[in-house]
């Protein structure tokens, strides 16, 4: 479910073009210097001392929200892909994590976030009530595109069930998704969910961790050749690799704690040219041997 938090500064940003028609949210920024920051998995919990595996999350994303603000120009718009509340997405845990990101608020920058399988849509709108409501709902789901000078980035709904590993797009979704890729021009399309793609494994009964409906996610986008990236967060572990149609896969580092302590946590900062994705890696721990990664990804 992404949620779009537009400062009041921006809001005349907000255009009712074709993407409205679609009820998605247009934000026509963007110059030159335009880069995103995006970030996956803060996990906060409602108590800001909470640690889990040694991280203390509240701590690492007050790490990165200061980054952001100290970067030297402002991003068009930040990013939390998912997994925002530490487990169940409790109305405390949206408290503290809105107080955490209120700062990049009152500079002005948009926020959009996902939900993952540890989030709560119910608490986390009363928490969010100044969410933009020009997000489409369709069967509980909520989407948006918001479109920049060079690409077009979707932002979709894996959350299936609160505190159940699996994700699942559902069918209105992947029905709202292939007329909304037919509509929204030639620019290459950025997607972001919270899950990672998986592929039934035959005869397989483990529990699917990943995206549940990914064959049929795939085959919408078969026909969708603008369709370049997939970002996602929910494994914990940064990685860089591509769909079996070609289209680039981002693994994004969260922010919160990791699974396996080699791997960095931090946020990446995005720019997309008209021929490329460039990504940057800041890690929280700025002795990481990744920190400072640059990754370019063509578009073309
Ligand atoms: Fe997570």
């Amino acid at each position: 479910m992404p949620v779009s938090l537009i400062p009041k500064s921006r809001r005349h940003f907000l255009q009712t073009g074709a993407l409205a028609s679609l009820g998605a949210l247009t934000v026509s920024a963007g110059s030159n210097d335009s880069w995103y920051a995006l970030l996956a998995d803060t996990h906060i919990d409602a108590n800001p001392e909470k640690d889990a595996r040694g991280t203390n999350m509240a701590a690492n994303l007050k790490q990165v929200v200061a980054e952001i603000l100290a970067e030297k120009t402002a991003p068009d718009f930040v990013v939390v892909n998912g997994d925002c509340a530490y487990n169940t997405g409790l109305k405390e845990d949206y408290t503290t994590l809105r107080s955490l990101i209120q700062p990049l608020l009152d500079a002005g920058i948009p926020i959009h976030l996902t939900m993952g399988n540890h989030d709560d849509r119910g608490p986390f709108y009363t928490l969010f009530p100044d969410a933009v409501a020009g997000a489409k709902e369709l069967e509980g789901k909520h989407l948006a595109v918001v479109e920049t000078p060079h690409a077009n980035w979707v932002f979709l709904d894996t959350l299936d069930i609160v505190n159940k590993v699996t994700g699942r797009l559902g069918n209105g979704q992947l029905e709202w998704l292939s007329r909304t890729l037919d509509q929204v021009g030639d620019k290459p399309i950025l997607m972001m969910g919270h899950h990672n793609l998986q592929y039934p494994k035959e005869g397989s009964t483990a529990t699917v961790t990943g995206l549940a409906d990914t064959v049929e996610f795939m085959e919408v986008l078969s026909s969708k050749p603008q369709v370049k990236a997939y970002f996602y967060g929910h494994t914990h572990s940064y990685a860089f690799s591509k769909s079996r149609s070609g289209f680039h896969l981002i693994n994004q580092p969260p922010v919160a704690y990791l699974f396996n302590e080699s791997r960095p946590n931090g946020w990446i900062k995005a720019s997309v040219s008209a021929e490329n994705l460039s990504l940057t890696l800041n890690c929280i721990k700025k002795d990481h041997e990744l920190h400072g990664e640059k990754t370019s990804l063509p578009l073309a």
